[in-house]
């Protein structure tokens, strides 16, 4: 088999070995992007995301008047100020759902002109009324295109709500945190299901503050933010698919330095003990509240049993349930993953093309409407793998690759620079053939 340039070809390994150290997480990356676009003063990131979707974000804040500098992954933001200028071209999301959803809660409040947001055709079919809905609750004037992007948002005197979310949804709790931080009283948002706090940590790292009980957490509008520096932690979401590599080698030994380690989004940690692989964790420290630690794997002699993912636990390992779903078949007891309807939405419908490339590997597979039976003990033969345009699906198709007989080719294997622009080359780094 012959790869083009939007292809990769995979090998099977024998074994997973070695040291890493990842670029900068993606939702903090975003977070710190977006307010350090907003704050006053220079903001001074380190290992900054390599991903496309980070780079979303920074363009997006250039374009409303901060000023960018970049040298690899250090960036210097100049923020705004607190008030952002509407640029004459609309502002591009790319294919970052992050970017949309987060950025337009920060506009809603900047009374300052009006603002269109767009996306690839990917993000452009993408729900956006579950962040319509609650900006229009605050006074927000925002029009989307048949609950889609383009979003059209002219920027209004915001009120205050109090919000239950009605489905877990990280990137919709920091748009409200974020338009909160413009509305005249305070801000509550509650939530079901602890979601991903990346958004809190860095408004209180950029100086808000926030009050937060078990399920929610409250903002005082007409707080304004300063520049922080800070060394983003490296990005637990992108290790995840090494992490699940390393757990399929008896033999195996794979350590992150610099991982992030915030707990609500550590549960993939919790998932792989309980399959059996053994998870070290050593040098916990907090940077700007945001946990980082060295992570060493080693798989089981025995290999990984199997288990099953629903309720709270799906919400929390919403982006790793599909590399957890390539490498069911290859437990003893195979893998069950249900209450997982957002992967229908994501950046593609994840179920659906989790199903029909383990399918194209041979795998017998049940697919529900919100999740999928993967039974253990099976072998898979390397397959031609459509990713869908969809980096998660193109980097999780390449770790099931590593234990299917014969070559495994992923077609859009391009997409994985969204997140991870470095990860086939680092796979080649680890995995031992
Ligand atoms: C993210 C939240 C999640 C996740 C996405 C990043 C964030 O999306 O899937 O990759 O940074 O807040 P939802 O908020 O749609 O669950």
């Amino acid at each position: 088999m012959h790869a083009t340039a939007t292809e990769r070809l995979i090998h099977p390994a024998r074994n997973i070995q070695g040291s890493l150290r990842l670029p900068g997480d993606k939702s903090i990356s975003h977070r710190y992007a977006l307010l350090g676009g907003l704050a006053e003063g220079a903001t001074r990131l380190t290992n900054f995301s390599t991903g496309a979707d980070c780079a979303s974000s920074l363009a997006c804040v250039k374009a409303l008047g901060a000023q960018i500098t970049r040298d690899g992954n250090s960036v210097e933001i100049t923020g705004a100020a607190g008030h952002f200028t509407a640029p004459k071209q609309p502002l591009d999301c790319g294919n970052s759902g992050s970017t949309m959803r987060m950025l337009s809660g920060l506009l809603a409040g900047q009374a300052t002109g009006a603002f269109t947001l767009t996306g690839d055709a990917s993000l452009s079919r993408r729900p956006m009324e579950r962040i319509r809905k609650p900006l229009a609750q605050m006074d927000a004037n925002i029009d989307l295109t048949d609950g889609h992007a383009p979003i059209v948002i002219h920027g209004a005197p915001l009120t205050a709500i109090d919000y239950t979310t009605p489905i877990p949804s990280a990137q919709v709790k920091t748009a409200l945190l974020f338009a909160g931080l413009e509305a005249q009283g305070t801000t509550t948002v509650r939530e079901s299901v602890r979601t991903r706090d990346h958004g809190e940590l860095a408004l209180r790292a950029f100086g808000a503050n926030i009050t937060r009980t078990k399920n929610s957490v409250s903002i005082a509008g007409g707080q304004s933010l300063h520049a922080i520096e800070a060394a983003v932690p490296g990005d637990l979401s992108s290790a995840a698919f090494f992490l699940c590599a390393a757990a399929l080698f008896p033999g195996s030994n794979l350590i992150f330095d610099d991982l992030g380690l915030n707990p609500t989004r550590a549960t993939l940690l919790d998932v792989l003990t309980a399959l059996g692989a053994h998870i070290g964790v050593l040098n916990l420290e907090t940077k700007n509240d945001e946990l980082v630690g060295t992570v060493q794997v080693n798989a089981p002699p025995q290999g990984l049993t199997g288990t099953a993912i629903s309720g709270a636990l799906s919400a929390q390992l919403i982006d790793e349930l599909p590399v957890l779903a390539a490498i069911g078949p290859f437990t003893q007891n195979g893998i069950r993953i249900r209450d997982a309807q957002e992967l229908r939405v994501k950046e593609s419908d994840r179920i659906a093309l989790v199903a029909a490339n383990l399918r194209a590997m041979g795998a017998e597979v049940e697919e529900f409407d919100d999740g999928l039976d993967i039974p253990g003990g099976q072998t898979l033969h390397g397959a031609t793998i459509d990713a869908g345009g969809d980096h998660r699906i193109a980097m999780a198709f390449s770790i099931a690759a590593l234990r299917a007989t014969g070559d495994t080719l992923i077609r859009g294997a391009e997409s994985a620079a969204i997140s991870f622009p470095e990860f086939f080359d680092l796979l080649d780094r680890v995995a031992e053939r």
